[in-house]
């Protein structure tokens, strides 16, 4: 079986869902049920048996090194995470204790482990942190594409927790030979995302009537792919990637910010069309302090060497994505509750929205 950290997340979840749904083999699930992780996104698995979930934080020892022995998994998959660069901007502590010192403590706990597993089972083991392109800083308009090789420049601290991150799985195979792997995926979206990111943002403001917040000239860039084509990408760097590599995962889709604005208020018009056309609701507000200007992922490592590609295309995606939130208004009703209303709040009022 396999250890997935953060599986109750946007995409931990997604990526749960779709191994159950692809193979036999068993998940244990350990996730501490944050803001940002939600029992109702594994739904579909209630009653699995080959899904155990635990709640617990990466960052426990003892909780971490009792499942390792009580379940023996071949590997472990970190996907849990404090992910938003706005909440790591007004509250950074702790992004730095669950992304780094969680992670570090998981490397601990998989390197005792790992150290004595014998053979076959020695030598199979993988640990695979699940990273973000954030860590390489941002572009110019004509800079080439992140490359595994792009020297790490984070900007954000929710960046900076993650290349801190990245550092200590690299360590980790340098000084004790454990076999890591890092994955650097670039802005996903589709199904199961926290209404904090700016697609699930746009279309649940849109729909209540809401300003849609764009902050400063909407000209940022950011590369996008269909969570479950990242999903795919990291199964197959865990089935064939060399230890000790770093793949990036993308989907060669930048877009600006306000474009994607404008298709989301286009696909909305079509399917769940208002009175006013929605992209009447965008508004611009005051811009992300370091606000990154452009990401973008060259993905041909994977491509060439592990004959992976992402399979959804942008419109699709989208389509698909807006379809989902329409289809499951009881979800984003359970996760748009009391915390939810806080934290539009606190990140809204001072940009000069109302929230
Ligand atoms: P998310 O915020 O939706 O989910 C994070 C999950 O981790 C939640 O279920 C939360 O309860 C859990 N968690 C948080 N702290 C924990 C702790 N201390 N112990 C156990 N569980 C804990 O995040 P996401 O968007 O699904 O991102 C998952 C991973 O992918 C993260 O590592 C993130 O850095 C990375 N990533 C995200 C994106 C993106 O666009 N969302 C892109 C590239 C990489
Ligand atoms: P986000 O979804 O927070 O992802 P990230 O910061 O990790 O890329 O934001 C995506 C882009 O959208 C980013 O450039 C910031 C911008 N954005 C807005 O313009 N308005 C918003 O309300 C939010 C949440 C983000």
């Amino acid at each position: 079986m396999i250890l997935v950290t953060g599986g109750a997340g946007f995409i931990g979840s997604n990526f749960v869902l779709q191994w159950l749904a692809s193979q036999g083999e068993p998940v244990v699930n350990l996730d501490k049920l944050t803001y940002a992780g939600n029992l109702r996104n594994l739904e579909i698995v209630r009653g699995d048996a080959r899904h155990v979930f635990v709640r617990g934080d990466i960052d426990d020892p003892e909780l971490v090194a009792q499942l390792l022995r009580d379940h023996k998994p071949r590997a472990v998959l970190n996907f849990a995470a404090e992910s938003h660069v706005d909440r790591s901007i007004l509250g950074p502590a702790e992004f730095v204790r669950t992304n780094i010192h969680g992670t570090f403590n998981l490397l601990e706990a998989a390197r005792a482990y790992w150290g004595k597993l014998a053979g076959e089972a020695q030598r199979t083991f993988r640990f695979l942190q699940v990273s973000t392109d954030e860590v390489y800083g941002s572009l110019g308009a004509k800079d080439a594409p992140f490359s595994e090789t792009t020297a790490y420049a984070p900007n954000s601290p929710y960046a900076a927790s993650k290349a801190s991150a990245d550092h200590m799985v690299r360590a980790y195979h340098h000084t004790y030979g454990l076999p890591t792997l890092i994955t650097n995926c670039s802005n996903n979206y589709g199904p199961y995302q926290f209404p904090e990111k700016l697609i699930p943002l746009v279309i649940l403001n849109a729909l209540a009537g809401k300003a849609i917040p764009v902050y400063g000239d909407g000209q940022n860039v950011r590369d996008w792919l269909y969570v479950d084509d990242h999903c795919s990408g990291i199964r197959r760097v865990l089935e064939a990637g060399q230890p000790g590599e770093v793949y990036n995962i993308g989907g060669n889709c930048e877009k600006a910010n306000i474009d994607v604005v404008q298709t989301l208020c286009a696909t909305l018009n079509e399917l769940r069309p208002a009175a006013k056309p929605y992209a009447s609701l965008i508004t611009h507000v005051k811009d992300r302090p370091g606000h990154d200007r452009r990401y973008a992922i060259d993905a041909s490592k994977i491509r060439r060497e592990l004959g992976w590609k992402h399979a959804q295309n942008f419109a699709g995606g989208i389509r698909s994505t807006v379809g989902w939130y329409l289809a499951n208004a009881d979800w984003t009703e359970s996760v748009t509750s009391g915390e939810y209303q806080k934290w539009m709040s606190a990140n809204y009022r001072e940009r000069g929205a109302a929230a």
